[in-house]
């Protein structure tokens, strides 16, 4: 909606609204759109070619080695970036993408960049399209198995805030975040709302894999129980231009996605769920239904990440485990979900 401009439409009513306008969406609704900000920003981003045609691909190929990373130009719901591991991938992910339109015109031009190895976090900022406040780090698992294998998913799990060292944190901020707002500030976008900044941590310092215009899903599920401030105060200030200073908790959250056979490509419907009614929920542990369906008495599978598992604690560890007691107590025929959310952070700090 953001991208159809649903912020101008709003605002043009006289309607109180947290969005960017249309043209700025387009950071999300256009990676093509996204790498030209981010260069004229001086932002530091994986280097790329714009492609839209397999001999194209196969060209801007020779500038790199493999695993070869193509990106969908338009919105795909997660499903629109292709790691390929040799040339024979990326000519299947190519000729999908371009011959065979599976993602019809998202798919009509690609970014082929330069494969980035490290580790991602998601940092999210409230901005008024000049001033920032940032909200707790979280930290996304994107790909569908443990380790980080299987296909790319809108993501499995979130952890926050996802504790960085305070170097870290300043250089995205003096790198990445900063020069953003300046750039959005400088181009005039009308932008009250959140950016989400998708973080590549690589060996060269931080760099942008993507921008996001709103909450993510799975990192709503875990920032917003971070905030000890009124929510819908912030929010109205936000959509008056005002940017508020905010509180949060001293407490971890963790969300562990469960989700139906065939997710991400071909998710399952209608798959009926068992033991969602022995589940006792508490402040610190509970379930958010995202693709879910009650009839006649029996709770069923109606999309993709089905629930979110939301545990909180005052240490990470104890979050993680509240969040998993529940996803003990829960099945359905093929159901998927990874055992290893929190994993790297915790055991890396
Ligand atoms: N978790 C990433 C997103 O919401 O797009």
């Amino acid at each position: 909606p953001l991208v159809m401009g649903i912020a101008d439409q709003l605002r043009e009513r006289g309607i109180l609204v947290v969005g960017p306008n249309q043209q700025a969406a387009m950071l999300e609704g256009s990676k093509i759109f996204a790498k030209e900000f981010m260069m004229e920003a001086k932002i530091p981003t994986a280097p790329y070619y714009v492609v839209k045609s397999t001999s194209e691909v196969l060209q801007a190929a020779a500038h790199f080695s493999p695993p070869y990373v193509l990106k969908a130009d338009g919105l795909a719901a997660g499903k629109g970036d292709f790691i390929c591991k040799n040339l024979q991938e990326l000519k299947t992910a190519s000729d999908n993408l371009f011959e065979q339109k599976i993602l019809g015109d998202a798919g009509n031009a690609a970014l082929l960049e330069k494969f980035e190895p490290g580790w991602e976090l998601s940092y999210l900022v409230l901005t008024n399209g000049s001033e920032f406040v940032s909200l707790p780090l979280a930290q996304d698992h994107k790909r569908l198995n443990d380790n980080n294998e299987g296909p790319n998913t809108g993501g499995m799990g979130t952890i926050a805030p996802l504790q960085i060292t305070q170097d870290l944190k300043l250089n995205i901020e003096k790198t990445i975040i900063k020069p953003s707002i300046e750039l959005i500030h400088k181009k005039q976008f009308i932008y009250r709302g959140v950016l989400f900044v998708g973080v590549m941590v690589t060996q060269d310092g931080p760099k942008v894999l993507e921008y996001n215009v709103r909450l993510g899903d799975p990192e709503t599920q875990v920032i917003l129980p971070l905030i000890d401030s009124d929510l819908a105060f912030v929010m109205k200030n936000l959509a008056e231009g005002k940017i508020s200073s905010l509180k949060f908790k001293n407490l971890f959250s963790a969300c562990v996605i469960m989700a139906s056979p065939g997710y991400p490509d071909n998710a399952e419907k209608n798959v009926p769920m068992e033991g969602l009614e022995n589940i006792y929920e508490s402040s610190n542990s509970y379930l958010i239904h995202a693709g879910t369906k009650h009839e006649q008495g029996i709770w069923k599978t109606n999309g993709g990440r089905v629930l979110g598992a939301l545990g909180i604690g005052s240490t990470s560890a104890e979050a993680i485990k509240n969040a998993y007691e529940l996803t003990n107590k829960i099945s359905w025929r093929g159901m998927q979900w990874r055992k290893d959310i929190g994993k790297y952070f915790t055991s890396s700090t």
